[in-house]
């Protein structure tokens, strides 16, 4: 049973905002090639669309999966669930994440991919739920900041539920 749920971000403002965000790429890594990974699974529908607004730029597509566990809602720690298919020894990469929440998450993974030494290693998040952060992330481009609410749709999930929304609801 899909529940309706309340509009906090709505397909064509994340369309709009997504734009500028691949322009700002585009600026950043004018004639270069990038490794733009999309961390599973949350991620899937910004990456996609986030890639179609590059199709001017030279992408290499990698995905990185991982899970988080703890009690649903809030992570106690993570683990990689699918490592990626390139070399990234050299290269420049960008992490496509669906949110930075306490920022554990985006820590493991940037301490894992720092370790293969990338020419440059940027993050891009949808979301930041700025007031939760418990550990501290360097974040290069931010889609929206948002309050502490849990979201689903868009990627979001609740409990693997959700996630094929197009837009970004929040959950009471
Ligand atoms: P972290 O707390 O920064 O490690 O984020 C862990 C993960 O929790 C994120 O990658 C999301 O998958 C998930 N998460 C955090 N906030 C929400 C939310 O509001 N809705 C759905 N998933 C969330
Ligand atoms: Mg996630």
């Amino acid at each position: 049973m899909i529940k309706d749920y309340e509009v906090l971000i709505s397909e064509v403002e994340l369309k709009s905002r997504i734009k500028t965000l691949a322009d700002e790429i585009r600026k950043e890594f004018k004639g270069e090639t990038v490794h733009l990974v999309c961390i599973l699974k949350g991620a899937i529908m910004f990456y996609s669309d986030l890639i179609k607004e590059l199709t001017d730029m030279d992408i290499i597509v990698d995905f990185f999966g991982t899970s988080s566990y703890g009690n649903g809602k809030e992570s106690t720690g993570v683990k990689i669930t699918k490592d990626l298919d390139e070399n990234i020894f050299g290269k420049n990469v960008i992490l496509v994440e669906d949110i930075v929440d306490t920022g554990h998450t985006l820590d493991y993974i940037s301490r894992v991919l720092k370790e293969r030494n990338p020419k440059r290693f940027e993050i891009c998040t949808l979301l930041d739920k700025y007031e939760r952060r418990v550990v501290d992330v360097d974040v290069k481009y931010v889609g929206f900041k948002i309050e502490d609410k849990f979201v689903v749709g868009y990627g979001f999930d609740d409990q693997q539920r959700y996630r094929h929304l197009p837009y970004i609801g929040v959950v009471e």
